[in-house]
């Protein structure tokens, strides 16, 4: 059977696709190397799965390495993870940035030109959207005005993707805008590992609850939303992955290039979530209103239709799950 390649499989949401794609059946290959990631992620998706991926340490920017890659496997499809993702860090970096996450893609996308690999599906982010138009964001809602470095890579490999759509008709490409992805698998084995003081509002709050930071600052709370602070459409990381596979079945049906929102339609506030997590952990997150944080917007969330329409997918579990399992992976990490 021909396998499926992860590029940066080992790291949040590529691991929780790793699980996914094992239990449907699929032939998995792990290539990440390990610069935010942790070796033993294979271990556990193996206890996970029973299954075993395949696991090739290296940097996939690296032409000659992806390229023995393919010429060794028979590789049907991309999910292309490998990627920096920290947007504060994107600006005190920006050219770190810019090279890598257009230098894997590029890489990944000449070899696979190469070796007449059709299938590519990419992270991209709900980050694309900017402040030009306001929530509920559709696939066609206007793009761009990024306010960081890492947003405009997202955007810019969604360019690249445009046009190798165009020019290669028969490929078929999904660019998969992801929300808010928070919470971690059932069984506590695999979850997020924020390096260093974590930027995202959940890690921040199993820390908080763990002891490790003393409290919670929420960013605002004078925004025109429910509450005055700011909302987002949070989403399991196992629905996510799940996103993959159908786009992944969706890709092996048709060609082109297709954008897919992968949110859950709802938006939550800082508030609500916080009271959430109190609720269903029982224990405490002591939090003070802080100011707001430069480039975030008051509301961010999905119109959800045409990935339930084309992909035949939808986020099924809810804001109490994401709490419960993001805490299990806190106390097991
Ligand atoms: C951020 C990134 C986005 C990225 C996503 C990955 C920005 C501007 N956007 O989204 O590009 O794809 O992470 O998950 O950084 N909050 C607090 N206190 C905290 C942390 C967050 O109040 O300590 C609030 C924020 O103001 C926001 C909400 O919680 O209203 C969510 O923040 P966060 O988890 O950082 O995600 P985003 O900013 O939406």
């Amino acid at each position: 059977m021909s396998a499926i390649l992860l590029t940066g499989g080992a790291g949040f949401i590529g691991s929780h696709t790793a699980v996914e794609l094992l239990n449907a059946g699929r032939e998995v290959i792990i290539a990440d190397d390990l610069s935010n990631s942790e070796v033993s992620v294979i271990d556990r998706i193996e206890t996970i799965t029973g299954k075993r991926p395949v696991f090739i340490k290296a940097d996939v920017a690296d032409a000659s390495v992806v390229e023995a890659i393919f010429a060794s496997h028979d590789i049907s499809a991309v999910v292309h993870f490998a990627g920096f993702k920290a947007v504060g860090e994107s600006v005190a970096k920006p050219l770190e940035y810019y090279r890598n996450n257009l230098d894997t893609a590029l890489t990944v996308l000449e070899t696979m030109r190469r070796h007449d690999c059709r299938h590519f599906i990419f992270s991209s982010s709900a980050t694309v959207y900017g402040d030009n138009s306001a929530a509920p964001f559709s696939e066609e809602s206007p793009t761009g005005n990024c306010t960081n470095p890492y947003g405009w890579t997202k955007y810019m490999i969604e360019q690249i993707l445009q046009g190798t759509g165009k020019a290669y008709p028969e490929m078929a490409i999904a660019i998969l805008r992801y929300f808010n992805p928070i919470g971690a698998h059932e069984s506590g084995l695999i979850g997020e590992k924020p390096n260093g003081i974590p930027n995202n509002l959940l890690p921040y709050i199993t820390q908080t609850a763990a002891g490790i930071r003393k409290q919670l600052s929420v960013f605002g709370n004078d925004y025109p939303t429910k509450d005055g602070t700011g909302v987002r459409d949070y989403i399991h990381v196992v629905d996510l992955a799940k996103g993959h596979l159908a786009a992944l079945n969706y890709a092996e049906k048709n060609t082109g290039v297709q954008v897919f929102n992968l949110g859950t339609g709802t938006g939550y506030s800082v508030l609500e979530m916080v009271e959430s997590f109190k609720r269903v952990n029982n224990v405490d997150v002591p939090y003070a209103i802080a100011p707001r944080r430069p480039g975030d917007i008051a509301e961010c969330y999905a119109e959800a239709k045409k990935a339930r329409e084309l992909l035949g997918w939808h986020a099924e579990k809810n804001l109490d799950d994401m709490c419960r399992d993001a805490w299990r992976w806190q106390q097991n990490c």
